[in-house]
């Protein structure tokens, strides 16, 4: 029997994916496994119980992925299961940032005891107008399963659209329309676009990007949109660019002391993704994942170890997350052969400082095996698989 806890309400289309096999738990530390939403997870204690993490969205940054890593904890998201969720919230945001609809609808609901509220809104309606998106320059850093959608679905309005991704997997290039011009310096996008929005993960390496060094680069006007990540920009010299009139408009979709209710912001609670069907999409896969690697070992979409698939697990299969160095295959080879173990197949990936090696047996495996390969230096978990739980 595996046992999960969701630490977030999640859509029940993805947990009835949990067969008779699976428990619910209420208490974290019984866990297998862990599914999540948004609940904060960097200052947890993770119980030698807990093998998966599972997050329904693309973000990680409320999950510590690497000391997860450091205890064998394999962390997966879902990219890709709310991108259109998301694209959807970047056209709003173009179009709310290029038309005073927000201003204008506001207008009326204070107006909407005045009897001439018709004749009046003739004469007012001048301060609401806007600029088209038709025709516009768009600039997209990060083209990801989110980037690409916004990029296609921007040419199909009549943009003329800029892509900027030095990480550009093959995927994503088949995906994206061949009108869109590729950027190899992000500072194009920034001097050449009327709209910029920010579709990257929230690193070490990105936070802060969008600072006063690249807003200087940016036409005056311009419209920024943030639905990836607070931290991605340094909201104090957004700020300052709203205020020097600069940035037109900055769209967020996370509110914080700096920008809620200043002016030129228009920042939304964090609804990017909160569709029935992308809470589906997000669900069913970080389900699926997360029973692959419990039933199979198989990791898919991890954010903190490689990817690795042998298919379905038909015998005892030994899944060994280790570090990235040398020697540990033929350690891990001839430990078996000399027990007397056959190995029928095996897999063994690598991703930074950790790596994962997956040995399927011919025959049946003493559990007692696990403790003797978690020996092995630089071993960090053994767990055997076995087709029937
Ligand atoms: C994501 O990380 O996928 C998005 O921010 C949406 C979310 O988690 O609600």
């Amino acid at each position: 029997m595996y046992k999960y806890k969701c630490m977030n309400p999640i859509a029940k289309i993805g947990l009835n994916n949990f067969t008779d096999k699976y428990e619910a738990v209420d208490n974290v530390d019984d866990a297998d496994g862990i599914l999540v939403r948004s609940a904060n997870m960097l200052e947890m204690d993770f119980s030698d119980n807990l093998l998966a993490i599972a997050r329904a969205g693309a973000g990680v940054n409320n999950i510590p992925i690497d000391k997860c890593a450091g205890k064998g904890i394999v962390v997966f998201n879902t990219p890709g299961a709310n991108a259109n969720g998301v694209k959807e919230m970047v056209l709003a945001a173009m179009l709310l940032a290029s038309r005073d609809i927000i201003g204008g609808t506001e207008w009326v609901k204070a107006n909407a005891g005045d009897p001439d509220i018709a004749k009046l809104t003739e004469k007012s309606k001048k301060k609401f107008a806007g600029t088209e998106i038709f025709g516009k320059k768009l600039g997209i850093i990060g083209l990801g399963a989110i980037g690409v959608r916004v990029a296609n679905a921007a040419r199909q309005l009549g943009m003329e659209v800029y892509g900027y991704d030095p990480y550009l997997s093959i995927d994503a290039a088949w995906r994206l329309s061949s009108d869109v011009k590729h950027v190899t310096n992000v500072d194009d996008i920034y001097s050449k676009c009327d709209i910029i929005t920010i579709h990257v993960p929230a690193l070490d390496s990105t936070k802060g990007m969008v600072n006063e060094a690249a807003i200087s680069k940016m036409k005056k006007g311009v419209i920024l949109i943030n639905l990836a990540r607070d931290i991605l920009c340094n909201e104090a010299d957004v700020l300052a660019g709203i205020n020097s009139g600069k940035i037109r408009k900055y769209v967020t979709d996370f509110p914080n002391p700096t920008i809620a209710g200043h002016d030129g912001c228009i920042v939304i609670p964090h609804l990017g993704a909160s569709t029935e069907e992308s809470e589906d999409n997000c669900a069913v896969k970080a389900v699926l994942e997360l029973k692959d690697y419990l039933e199979n070992g198989n990791i898919n979409n991890s954010v903190n170890l490689p990817n690795c698939d042998m298919g379905v697990c038909a015998g005892p299969r030994l899944a060994i997350i280790h570090k990235n160095v040398a020697n540990m295959i033929s350690q891990f080879t001839s430990f078996l052969g000399n027990a007397g173990y056959n190995i029928k197949d095996m897999s063994n990936k690598s991703r930074g400082d950790y790596a994962y090696t997956l040995i399927d047996l011919e025959d049946e495996i003493e559990d007692a095996i696990v403790s003797k390969i978690e020996k092995i230096d630089d071993v960090i978990r053994v767990r055997i698989v076995r087709k029937d739980v």
